[in-house]
């Protein structure tokens, strides 16, 4: 039922087949909607009811396949830094923590002058192999199918995470990050110039079709890191860079994280109108564009995000971490932007898009009780005042982690469900199952033990025998991890399994 060619599934029949190692964990197979309607009656005011599939593999071990997590936000360099950040804001922590760790991912900067140096393809560190051999391993392990990366500015070390993907086989866009800007960036840590930064992204992205003519796995995206970091000439070459393709290139950015940044954006740019302003004027904002955070966007800005059908990666674990602000995700839906999910590590503590799926539920629950949210939209548009619907429910955050994620990369037909033809991109989760009276594998097993980590956090107590698959799903979401993902499928290939 998943085609070997392509691996893409055509058919539910569900023969016997024990090629990929799959069909003989399927004891039983049906169907099971997850509603994701709430409250509200719909996700989104604009589009249709959306629902969240899981197939059931095993009823007795309360085993289901669940579409991969696609994270459309992570800093592959930063991954040595997660946990790392302190009480920092994002501009002292990018200062503090962050660029040091991905300048190590280069050759050192020359002792005289103390600039960064050109990167000799064969002094590529082992740091990069081995810290991009790690991220690709631990994202895997965590579901996560698909992930849209930053690398550094260094050409080796970005080519050599698009190699490993490919290698590995994890669906994956790679984008080499661009800061020309002697007046943001540190100087041990930047381009040479504006064309050079050009020049160095077209090497990295001539290096990935080279590699994936056709796409297939590894795409190229183009990374202005942030506004700050760029000149205008750059943000100019490489809107046009991204438009001289095709199809155009992706892109990938962040927007309005944080107040300070915000502050520094307008005095950079003061003739721009706006954070998002400034993109627009250089064709940065596209359909196959990736915004990171949007946490403090005005009206206007949010209208012409839509009006570019520019999408928005939400990051809840890095925004509260790094004490970004709460991103209100409901308004974005409601107004018909696309949404979906980011680890950020390591401005995230974490390489899980499950904890991102619960850390957005949480977040939207803080934000209708901050008062200057209460003070803002005390009445809306029914005149009824607030009722919590900005919380997000568990179906929505799985949403957004699967179906919202390949909007954003623009693969929604491929990507995020089990429909005929889709990518056999998806993970086996299995919660384990105890029933009451029966002999748990556990009893009796010290906490700790390696039996203990191998069963998982959730092994499953079903009280009464009566629980719904919907409360089984709250249960994953609220308290699973990687020790519940059994086994990984990208494009119908095997990429991770745990015993
Ligand atoms: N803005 C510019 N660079 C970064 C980064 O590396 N992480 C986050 N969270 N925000 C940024
Ligand atoms: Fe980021």
């Amino acid at each position: 039922w998943v085609s070997a060619a392509d691996g893409r599934i055509k058919g539910w029949d569900w023969q016997a087949n024990n090629d990929n190692g799959f069909a003989e964990l399927m004891t039983r197979n049906r169907w099971v909607d997850i509603d994701a309607v709430g409250a509200q009656g719909q996700v989104n005011s604009h589009g249709s009811k959306i629902r969240v599939k899981i197939v059931i593999a095993s009823e007795e071990q309360n085993e289901f396949f669940f579409p991969g997590f696609i994270d459309t936000h992570i800093h592959a360099p930063q991954y040595p830094n997660v946990g790392l950040f302190g009480s920092s804001t994002l501009l002292d922590w990018l200062e503090t923590y962050t660029f040091p760790v991905e300048s190590r991912f280069g050759s050192p900067p020359d002792p005289k002058t103390g600039h960064q140096t050109k990167t000799d393809p064969k002094d590529t560190p082992l740091l990069a192999q081995q810290i991009y051999d790690q991220v690709i391993s631990r994202t895997l392990s965590h579901g996560t199918t698909c992930a849209s990366y930053y690398a550094t500015n260094h050409v080796p070390a970005t080519n050599a995470l698009s190699s490993l993907c490919h290698t590995r086989g994890q669906r994956a866009f790679i984008g080499r990050a661009c800061m020309d800007n002697p007046k943001f960036c540190v100087d041990y840590y930047r381009d040479f110039s504006a064309e050079d930064s050009i020049v160095a992204t077209r090497q990295t992205i001539e290096y990935i079709h080279t590699l994936d003519p056709e796409g297939k796995l590894v795409k190229p995206i183009v990374t202005p890191r942030f506004a700050p970091s760029c000149t205008r000439p750059a943000l100019q070459s490489l809107g046009e860079l991204a438009a001289s393709y095709s199809p155009p290139l992706h892109i990938q950015t962040h927007i309005s994280e944080n107040v300070n940044e915000l502050a520094l954006v307008k005095e950079l740019f003061p003739e721009a109108d706006s954070y998002a302003g400034v993109y627009d004027k250089y064709n940065l904002l596209t359909p196959r564009t990736i915004l990171a955070h949007a946490v403090h966007l005005s009206t206007d800005e949010r209208a012409l995000v839509r009006e570019r059908k520019a999408k928005i990666s939400h990051c809840p674990a890095s925004n509260s971490a790094l004490g970004s602000g709460i991103c209100p995700v409901r308004t974005l839906l409601d107004e018909g932007i696309t949404v979906g999910l980011g680890t950020d590590v390591s401005g995230g503590y974490s390489p899980s898009i499950l904890e991102a799926a619960r850390q957005a539920c949480l977040a939207s629950r803080l934000l209708g009780q901050s008062a200057a949210w209460q003070r803002d939209h005390s009445q809306d548009a029914d005149g009824k005042g607030s009722d919590g619907r900005e919380k997000l429910s568990v179906p929505e955050s799985l949403y957004l982690a699967t179906c919202g994620g390949a909007a954003v990369v623009d693969m929604s037909s491929d990507l995020g469900g089990f429909d005929m033809g889709m990518l056999w991109d998806v993970q086996l989760i299995r919660l384990g199952g105890v029933k009451l009276g029966e002999k748990s594998p556990l009893d009796g097993v010290p906490d700790g033990s390696a039996d203990l980590v191998k069963a998982g956090p959730v092994g499953n107590v079903d009280l009464f025998g009566t629980e719904s698959w919907e409360e089984k799903i709250q249960k994953w979401v609220w308290s699973g991890d990687d020790r519940n993902v059994k086994a990984v499928w990208v494009g119908g290939r095997l990429v991770h399994s745990r015993v």
